[in-house]
């Protein structure tokens, strides 16, 4: 990947103004999106993984390439991995071709997250590696902790593991947990590697900061 990434240049220099009003709307509310087919269908490949030989999961949620599903599932060989991205173009840049114990799903996440609440099935970890930051300040329902989806990922629980580039990106995703009554920390991640995506490597080349938050949530 190129080295010379532009760092996030956004008109929102500090938290965005109407955080908490959004944060706390989406809070009272229960999402209620509509899941297409495509969704269902990825999703039965969990299923039959998991009934084949049940396993705890973790999720790689918004994974593009799928690079860091293949390091996770290498990392704890006794989990299943779920990688989800919505672009088939990112997802079939996959390099590896063995999968022993991961999946890759071509869905949306939020559909993803809502039939595993459904089925009662809670991840132990929930990576978020570089999302899209959406810097413009009209833009902020489209961050993950700005979605409606946002108490999904709250219900889901387990160890969240959520990186970006942009500071101000991680800082409000920390006060939206917090607000949501979930305590974490806000940290530096190492300038050096190992990459754990495409998109960290990118930007740890270009000599971008790179930011990460993390929080245990225990689910209800
Ligand atoms: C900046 S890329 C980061 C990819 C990867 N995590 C990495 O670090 O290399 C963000 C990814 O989020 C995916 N994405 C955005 N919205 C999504 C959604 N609602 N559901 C699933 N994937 C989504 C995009 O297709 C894109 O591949």
């Amino acid at each position: 990947m190129q080295a010379n990434s532009r760092t996030v240049n956004s008109n929102q220099q500090y938290l965005h103004p109407k955080l908490t009003q959004v944060i706390r709307r989406h809070l009272q509310t229960t999402h209620r999106g509509e899941i297409a087919a495509h969704n269902f269908q990825a999703y039965g490949h969990v299923s039959a993984e998991l009934n084949a030989r049940p396993r705890p999961i973790i999720l790689d949620s918004f994974c593009g390439t799928g690079h860091s599903t293949a390091i996770l599932a290498e990392r704890h060989p006794d989990h299943l991995i779920v990688g989800i991205d919505k672009s088939a173009r990112r997802l079939a840049k996959h390099p590896y071709s063995l999968r022993t114990n991961y999946l890759l799903l071509q869905a949306d996440c939020a559909a993803i997250w809502t039939l595993l609440l459904r089925d009662g099935l809670r991840p132990r970890h929930h990576y978020m590696l570089y999302p899209n930051p959406w810097p413009k300040a009209a833009h902020l329902q489209r961050r993950i902790h700005g979605h409606p989806s946002f108490p999904l990922l709250l219900a889901l629980g387990g160890m969240v593991e959520l990186r970006s580039n942009w500071q101000i990106y991680i800082e409000e995703f920390g006060c939206a947990m917090h607000l949501a009554g979930h305590r974490g920390r806000v940290l530096r991640v190492a300038d050096t590697g190992p990459d754990l995506s495409l998109f960290e490597q990118k930007y740890r080349n270009s000599g971008h900061q790179l930011w990460c938050y993390v929080a245990n949530i225990i689910s209800e």
